[in-house]
This record gives C-alpha cells, sequence and structure tokens, in this order.
C-alpha cells in the first residue's frame, strides 16, 4: 500500500517510547526504514518499542529540552516525527498548565529549531484537536469542527495553546521555506501502551483501570458523563502521520478521529461491559469535565489523505482492555516477587 520511498529512508521519532509514538515506530520498520526514537522515559517505557527489526532501529534516552540534545537525535535524518510533549488527563491538564506549556514550547521549539539549522527536510508535528476554540464546543451537538476554525484561537487549556503554537511555529518555518511541514491534528487517542498511572492518564485507560481494580461495584466518573469525545484508535493515529509524510506536506493541518462522538457515560458502560463485571455507574459533577462537544470534519482527511479510522471504538476499546489488563497482572505480579524477596 505505502511506496517504496520508505525503504532505508532515516527517520527520528522524537517521543518514540510513547504510545503512539510505539506504533508509528512499529509501521516505519515494517515500512523499511532506519529509525531513531529518542525519549526520556518520562511517560513511555523502553521495553514498549518492538524487539524485531532491532537492527535497524536506535534507542536513545534523552531530554530533548538539554541543550544540544535535538541536534544531535536529528543529525542526517531525512523526516523528524515530532511527538514527545506533555499529554495527560484533564485532572492533570488543568491542574499544571504553566508547566505543560512550558515544557511543551520550549520542546517543540529544541526540535524544530535543530531541523531547521541541520537542515533536515521533513517536519511531522502531532497537534491536538484540545486546541479548538472552547466556544466552539460549549454546546450539546455542535457541527463538526473543521481545520480552519481554530483560528481566532481560544484554546481551553495551556495543553491545547502548547499544540497550536506547535503548530503555528513549525508553518512559519515552512512559510519561510526552512523545511517541509506535515500536521497531523489527532482527536482524543487510545489504546495499547498508553499511560495507566491513575495521576496522568487520560479517560480511557483510566476508566479501564478503575473498572479492572474495582471492589466496591461502583465506578466513578469524573463530570456529568454527557460531556463527549471523537477517539481514534493508536493504529489509526500511527497509520495517519504515514500518509501525511506521503500525501500532505505543506498543505496545513489534517484532522482525525472518529466522526461520531461518544459520551463519557455511554464510553463507561461500554467498558464495564466489556469487563463483564457487574458494576454501577455513578457521576462526580464536582470534578472537571473540559468541554462539552467535539467530533471531526473528516473532508479533508478524505479528499487529501484518503484514509478514515479503521477501527471501531467498541473493537480498541477491547484490545486496550486486554493490554490494561494484562499490565495490572504484570504489576501485581511483580509487586507480589517483590514483596516475597523482602520476606
Ligand atoms: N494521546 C492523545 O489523545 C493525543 C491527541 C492529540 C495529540 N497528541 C499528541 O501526540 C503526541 C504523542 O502522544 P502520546 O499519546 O503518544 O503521548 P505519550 O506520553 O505516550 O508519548 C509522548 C512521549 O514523549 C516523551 N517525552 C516527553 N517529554 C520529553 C522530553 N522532554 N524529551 C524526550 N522525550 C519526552 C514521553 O516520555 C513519552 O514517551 C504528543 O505530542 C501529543 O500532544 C496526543
Amino acid at each position: 500500500m505505502h511506496g517504496e520511498q520508505w525503504t532505508d529512508r532515516r527517520v527520528v521519532v522524537t517521543g518514540g517510547a510513547g504510545m503512539i509514538g510505539s506504533a508509528l515506530v512499529r509501521l516505519l520498520l515494517g515500512l523499511g526504514c532506519e529509525v531513531t526514537v529518542a525519549d526520556n522515559l518520562t511517560r513511555g517505557r523502553a521495553e514498549y518499542l518492538p524487539e524485531a527489526g532491532e537492527e535497524r532501529l536506535r534507542f536513545l534516552r534523552v531530554d530533548l529540552n538539554e541543550p544540544g540534545a535535538a541536534e544531535a537525535v536529528v543529525e542526517g535524518s531525512d523526516t523528524v516525527f515530532h511527538l514527545a510533549d506533555i499529554v495527560a488527563g484533564i485532572g492533570f491538564v488543568f491542574g499544571n498548565e504553566f508547566p505543560i506549556f512550558s515544557h511543551n514550547i520550549a520542546l517543540d521549539r529544541a526540535v524544530l529549531d535543530a531541523c531547521v539549522r541541520l537542515r533536515v527536510p521533513n517536519y511531522i508535528y502531532a497537534g491536538s484537536a484540545c486546541s479548538y476554540p472552547a466556544e466552539l464546543q460549549m454546546r450539546a451537538d455542535p457541527p463538526p469542527l473543521r481545520e480552519e476554525e481554530a483560528y481566532p484561537a481560544s484554546p481551553e487549556s495551556g495543553y491545547g495553546w502548547s499544540k497550536l503554537m506547535g503548530e503555528y511555529m513549525a508553518e512559519l518555518a515552512q512559510k519561510e521555506g526552512l523545511l517541509r511541514v506535515g500536521i497531523a491534528r489527532f482527536h482524543n487517542v487510545f489504546g495499547p501502551r498508553c499511560d495507566t498511572d491513575p495521576r496522568t492518564a487520560q479517560v480511557i485507560p483510566s476508566l479501564i483501570r478503575k473498572v479492572i481494580e474495582n471492589d466496591s461495584g461502583r465506578l466513578e466518573v469524573w463530570g456529568s458523563g454527557r460531556q463527549r469525545r471523537a477517539f481514534l484508535f493508536v493504529d489509526d493515529a500511527a497509520e495517519t502521520l504515514i500518509r501525511v509524510r506521503e500525501r500532505t506536506m505543506d498543505q496545513g493541518p489534517v484532522q482525525m478521529g472518529l466522526e461520531r462522538s461518544t459520551g463519557i457515560g455511554e464510553l463507561a458502560e461500554t467498558i464495564v461491559d466489556i469487563s463483564g463485571r457487574p458494576i454501577e455507574i455513578v457521576f462526580d459533577t464536582s470534578r472537571p469535565e473540559g468541554d462539552f462537544d467535539r467530533r471531526p470534519d473528516l473532508a479533508k482527511a478524505k479528499r487529501l489523505l484518503g484514509f478514515t479510522p479503521r477501527v471501531s471504538l467498541r473493537d480498541g476499546l477491547e484490545r486496550t482492555f486486554r493490554w490494561v489488563q494484562s499490565e495490572c497482572e504484570q504489576g501485581a505480579a511483580s509487586g507480589r516477587a517483590e514483596k516475597g524477596a523482602a520476606a
């Protein structure tokens, strides 16, 4: 399906040990690329990287915000997929707006500057639907969002602003002819190798973990449960990045997500159903719930990428549930082993 053009291409994936990055690395190795992953492992893990194809995979544990680090990573590459940034669930995002904004802006600048200085020809950025103006997402059943509606800008969070500035910075460099730019703007991505830490996890892994570890028979869901999001399975996000590189360089952001948004209450019900456990869902309206509803208009993706998501929400949730379950079991098993060793 993808052309010869990928074979032996030198590609960098920043944040490549994270959820989307590790899925992208698998695709790139399958296409025959030489892949360098740079990640400081704050959220990703080295074991998320594939073992097959290892001779064409180089992993560098590095904080890309350290002086000179980004240059050392991108030098000599043909394409940089820049995915490293801080991303988290809404509790963490709204509780840490300044550090997230500051970190992401500095990181995006460091990687983009390094690419410009070292004449890397192609830069791909992972933007976010959190960058759309809050007021377009504040009522029930809003029209689907179009890419150009990101401006006039008023994202709800510092995270959303940082991701919009990441896009903006890249587009300025492209406009001045410094390098070619592709932007994938994702709605809520989920899947295996996600963050399951209760402090930072996004809504899907957070709910799955609460269901798996539930011993009260009650599942607490943040907010009213009526807030809605368009989700995107991680493999579809990785495929989008490949297609952006192939087909939409210098053509502005292309968003991706399932066309229909899903209520968080409905999401929780589906996860409980997958678990097969008798769990009652209760809503905690004192907790933040973020924007009310958003979903993508996929016209640009269909026209230019020739692609829309392939994995349904239910299928993706079942796969993610199995992965989080095995993580929890491994965590419990290693906890037991540690206790045994200490005894
Ligand atoms: N997950 C989503 O719902 C979503 C939606 C829209 C856009 N995005 C964007 O996609 C990208 C990847 O997201 P993800 O969900 O795979 O997140 P992730 O946290 O799994 O991956 C990001 C990786 O970047 C690494 N990282 C963070 N700061 C770093 C630094 N200073 N130096 C080196 N590595 C660093 C982390 O360790 C992590 O492995 C991010 O840019 C995110 O903003 C994600």
